[in-house]
């Protein structure tokens, strides 16, 4: 079996929200007492849905800030980005001939991104997921950390590692680098391990807080509803007071908030910040008007946020810092991604 390892990445793709920190971060900060970790920004996937960035070492440092202020150990663990460390593109090729373009044509985050000019979307966007997917293999880690909205492409990476190892299952055998491997009833003889998406909790997926159905993204600058993770404590609040809510009082139970996304919302974002269930809040808050849950989530918000917000702040005051460390996590992910690549090669046959 494959020595469990983690991996996870964040885009520099503008202002970190509430969801990045809920669906992303805060797991990351827990999985890191039992586990070794890789926490990459990805700013080659930054460009695949726009291509020119003024401020992407700015942004890239911001996210490795979010990351440290977080809670997150850059010496215990690896934080780096990617770009510093070939193996990621050049396994990214690899697995642009495995996977199949009607594989990625299924990604709805494609459909999204592109909109209605579908030819005129970058090939990078198409093919974002096959990096994805080597983003994480190419340190053949085992289990991903994300939000609901990457749990399709996470599919995808399982896909890549499926096919890849099925494809060259001799030659993988013939290096004498196979790893047993049961998938359902059949023993197969794996080089790259069947990637475990890790998406629970109450708040896989953080909506925004003006449109329930909507999710609330960073890559979304039209939405000013969004709460950033370096909003001031004012700015918070006013946030969550105009969030939109229906007129109803909060219900005593979780099946009590089908068909109200904005209350399954808010609700799903106390829990999740507070390290309860949805459950558990509505033992609490059930019975409860808006009018009183709001100020709760507004004052637990600020007291969660407002610390790392600081932090983030003092941190990116420090430029050298902060590129200091990601050289180091690049070094040092890079020792790691080499071993992947030249057992690759050999099993390509290059
Ligand atoms: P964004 O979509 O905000 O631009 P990224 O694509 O960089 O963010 O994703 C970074 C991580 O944050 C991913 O694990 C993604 O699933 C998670 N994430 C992004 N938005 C949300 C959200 N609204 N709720 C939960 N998780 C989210
Ligand atoms: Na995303």
């Amino acid at each position: 079996p494959f020595k469990p390892l983690v991996f996870s990445g964040v885009q520099p793709t503008g202002s970190l929200t509430l969801g990045n920190y809920l669906g992303a971060i805060r797991k990351f900060v827990a999985l890191q007492e039992d586990n070794d970790c890789l926490f990459c920004v990805v700013d080659m996937h930054s460009i695949t849905a726009r291509l020119v960035h003024d401020d992407l070492k700015e942004q890239t440092r911001s996210i490795a800030a979010a990351f440290i202020a977080s809670g997150i150990d850059p010496k215990e663990h690896i934080v780096f980005n990617q770009s510093r460390v070939p193996g990621h593109a050049e396994l990214a090729w690899i697995f642009n001939c495995v996977a199949r373009i009607g594989w990625m044509n299924r990604m709805t985050q494609f459909k999204d991104k592109a909109g209605k000019d579908r030819e005129n979307a970058s090939l990078g966007l198409l093919a974002y997921p096959s990096l994805m997917a080597a983003d994480i293999l190419v340190y053949r880690a085992t289990h991903v950390p994300v939000g609901d909205d990457q749990k399709q492409h996470l599919e995808l990476a399982r896909d890549i590692a499926i096919k890849f190892n099925n494809d060259f299952s001799s030659r993988i055998e013939e290096a004498g680098l196979a790893v047993p491997l049961t998938m359902g009833e059949e023993k197969v003889n794996a080089y790259f391990p069947v990637v475990e998406p890790l998406i629970d909790g109450p708040a896989p997926r953080v909506m925004s807080l003006r449109d329930g159905t909507k999710k609330m993204s960073k890559s979304d600058p039209s939405d000013n509803s969004r709460i950033n993770m370096t909003d001031d404590a004012d700015t918070i609040a006013k946030k969550i007071r105009k969030a939109k809510t229906d007129p109803d009082a909060l219900p005593g139970d979780v099946e009590g908030l089908k068909g109200r996304p904005e209350a399954d919302n808010l609700v799903g974002i106390f829990a999740a910040l507070s390290d309860r269930t949805k459950a558990d809040v509505l033992s609490e808050f059930g019975g409860r008007q808006f009018s009183e849950f709001k100020p709760a989530l507004a004052d637990l918000s600020v007291t969660v946020l407002s610390p790392i917000g600081d932090e983030m702040r003092r941190l990116m005051a420090d430029p050298g810092a902060l590129d200091a460390i990601l050289l180091d996590g690049a070094e040092r992910a890079n020792a790691l991604a080499e071993k992947t690549m030249a057992d690759v090669r050999e099993i390509v046959g290059f």
